[in-house]
Formats: C-alpha cells, structure tokens, sequence
C-alpha cells in the first residue's frame, strides 16, 4: 500500500470519494452488526423520515499522520458522545460508543493511503452521519435508521488558511433558546444556508449569530465556535444553543494547562468584542480561524490583531493544539487514539 496521488498541499475542505466506508442499519430495535463497504451510495424510500422531516445528525472529527509516522484520532470518544446526545435529541436510537469508535478505527485503517501525510497541511476529515430510513408520513421519528462514516482528505476550511477573516453578525437565527443549537442537526445546517450564501455575497467569509432571543450576546457562527482573547485570558461565549465544541473544550484546557492563561466561559456581549485584543473561530473543520473584523450593521470591529496573521496567544494555542494533534506535544491522557 502507497499513499494516493493526490496534491495534498492544494486540498481546499471538499469531498473526495476514498475507498471504503463504514455502515449499520437499525431494525426491529437493533443494530446490525455493521460493515465496510465500497459503495457510496444510498438507496431508500422516497418516503424516508430523512427526506421528508430532516431526521438526521452528523459529527466530524479528524484523523492525522503524527511526526513518527503513526495514524492517530483526536478525542473520537468525545464525537462518540455528542452523536449520541444529538440521537437523543431528534429521538433516534443512539449508536453505541464502542461501536462509533470501532467504527472510525476501521474507516481510518481501511483509508490509510488517504491520511494526508504529516507536514503536508491536510488531515482525513471523517463524517459520521445518521438517518431515519424507513417511510414515514405522520410527523413521527422512523423507525429504521442507517448509521454511515466516510472518510475524505481535506485541506484547510476557510481560503487563505490562517489569514484573519471578516464576519459579520447575521439577521438571521441559528438557534432557538430551547431548540436544537447544541447537537449536530443537519437541520441546523440547513437553515443557516440562505445566511451564508448571503454572507458570501456581500463579501463577509461567515456569520456570527447572536442570541436569538435578545439578539445582544455573541454565540457561534455556522460551523465554529468563538474565541476571544483578553490580556492572559480565554473568554468563549457560554450558552445552552452553542454547539459544545471539542475543539473548543480543548483548547480551554490547552490555554490554562499548557500556556498558564485564565478561562473565562460566559456570555459575552455584541458590545463587548471591541474589547478584546484577538478573535478566532474554532473547531474540527476551521481548526482556529483568526477573525481580523467583525461587521455589526454597518460599524466595523476591527480587532487589533489585524488583517494579516494571527494574534500571538491565538497563534500559541493553534500550535500548542496542532502540536498535540500531530504528536509534536504529549498530549493529556487519553486525547489521542492511535489507529496505526
Ligand atoms: N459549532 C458548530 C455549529 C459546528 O458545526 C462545529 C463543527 O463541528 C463546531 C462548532 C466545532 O465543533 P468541534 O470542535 O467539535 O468540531
Ligand atoms: C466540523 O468542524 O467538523 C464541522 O462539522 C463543521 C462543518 C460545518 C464543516
């Protein structure tokens, strides 16, 4: 086995169909016993749960090639967790945890060839994903679902990489209190497009939403949690409608074990953001994402770290993070899965 010839250096956060994935089906209230497959396809009924009411969750995490060479995961078993939370939420049988982390083991071995290798800048982002699969008519959840991981090698999620973005605070929720913001709907994707298409078309790269209810607190933008950082603190907006972010929950760890900073979670006023010296947005896909400006109706935050890199604490989490993921920096007890 030889690595695919791919030009790993240019891979912009795209989907390119890698040899075998991973399925199980759930009927008669069990789930198969699970197989790899070449077949990206899905064949169903017009009449799915998942076509007709959107009865589906979704999680991402990465798989990297450290320094000496070995495939590893980052915090799967944290992945593992929120799918299940996710299930819950749109009253889907949960896939088990040992099962989602074997699951990815053998996505990822099976895949090998295409882990990008180490130093090249990309990663193979897995997908596992989840969906009512049987007929349903009446606004009820299915009762037959599919469980599905794929694997495909990326490269970084925003143009550009870590070139600070412009964001601006959307008219548009994400969230409702008391909603779905804290799982990985695919719904919640859905009615953030109209958002981003228009984002993208007035030249902002993603949207920050606001509370929905007061329309006055940060909480995340599309697909990343918020950072900020303020003289030797972390601060992240704390909310109930926020996606809980691994990346996230690490690198508060990162920022008080390793770099000796303070973590603040609370909420955070629209207000509040001139205040702070860098922002970033992060997460499995965006890693972190310095945010340069955010546009508020029309008055620009312009954050002082500028347009043109990252701040310096940002830029020590992101390497102390990447370290770790890479296997450059040992890393807490059990953050890393090795894979081969
Ligand atoms: N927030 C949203 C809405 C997301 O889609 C993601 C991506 O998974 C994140 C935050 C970041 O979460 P994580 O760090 O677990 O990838
Ligand atoms: C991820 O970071 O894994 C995500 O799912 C974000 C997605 C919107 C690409």
């Amino acid at each position: 086995m030889s690595k695919k010839d791919i030009d790993w250096g240019s891979l912009g956060f795209g989907y390119i169909k890698t040899d075998k994935r991973y399925v199980s089906n759930y009927k008669d209230g069990a789930w198969d016993e699970g197989i790899l497959t070449e077949d990206a396809t899905i064949t169903m009924t017009e009449c799915a749960g998942v076509l007709q009411y959107s009865q589906s969750v979704f999680d991402g995490l990465k798989a990297y090639t450290t320094e000496d060479g070995r495939i590893v995961t980052f915090r799967p078993d944290l992945n593992a967790e929120r799918m299940i939370d996710s299930a819950k939420r749109l009253e889907m049988p949960p896939f088990p945890k040992e099962r989602f982390l074997d699951a990815v083991d053998q996505v990822v071995a099976a895949n090998a060839d295409y882990v990008p290798p180490y130093g090249s800048g990309a990663t193979l982002y897995l997908r596992p994903f989840m969906f009512g699969s049987n007929a349903v008519i009446g606004v009820k959840p299915a009762n037959e679902y599919q469980f599905r991981l794929f694997a495909t090698p990326v490269g970084p999620y925003f143009k550009g990489g870590a070139k600070p973005i412009t964001i601006r605070v959307s008219d548009f929720d994400r969230a409702a209190p008391r909603g779905t913001g804290h799982i990985k709907a695919g719904l919640n994707y859905a009615m953030s497009l109209h958002a981003i298409v228009s984002a993208h078309a007035e030249g902002y790269d993603e949207n920050l939403y606001p509370d929905s209810a007061t329309r006055t607190y940060v909480e995340e933008t599309g697909g990343a949690n918020i950072i900020f950082i303020k003289g030797n603190t972390l601060v992240t907006p704390k909310s109930s409608s926020i996606l809980p972010s691994i990346t996230r929950r690490s690198l508060e760890i990162v920022a008080e074990k390793y770099l000796g900073m303070k973590v603040e979670e609370r909420p955070v006023p629209i207000a509040e953001i001139a205040e702070f010296e860098e922002m970033g947005l992060c997460g499995t896909a965006a890693v972190i994402s310095p945010v340069g400006k955010v546009v508020d109706h029309g008055k620009e935050i312009c954050l002082p770290a500028g347009m043109e890199k990252m701040g310096p604490k940002t830029q020590a989490l992101y390497d102390t993070l990447t370290g770790i993921q890479m296997g450059r920096i040992e890393a807490p007890e059990g953050w890393i899965r090795v894979i081969k």
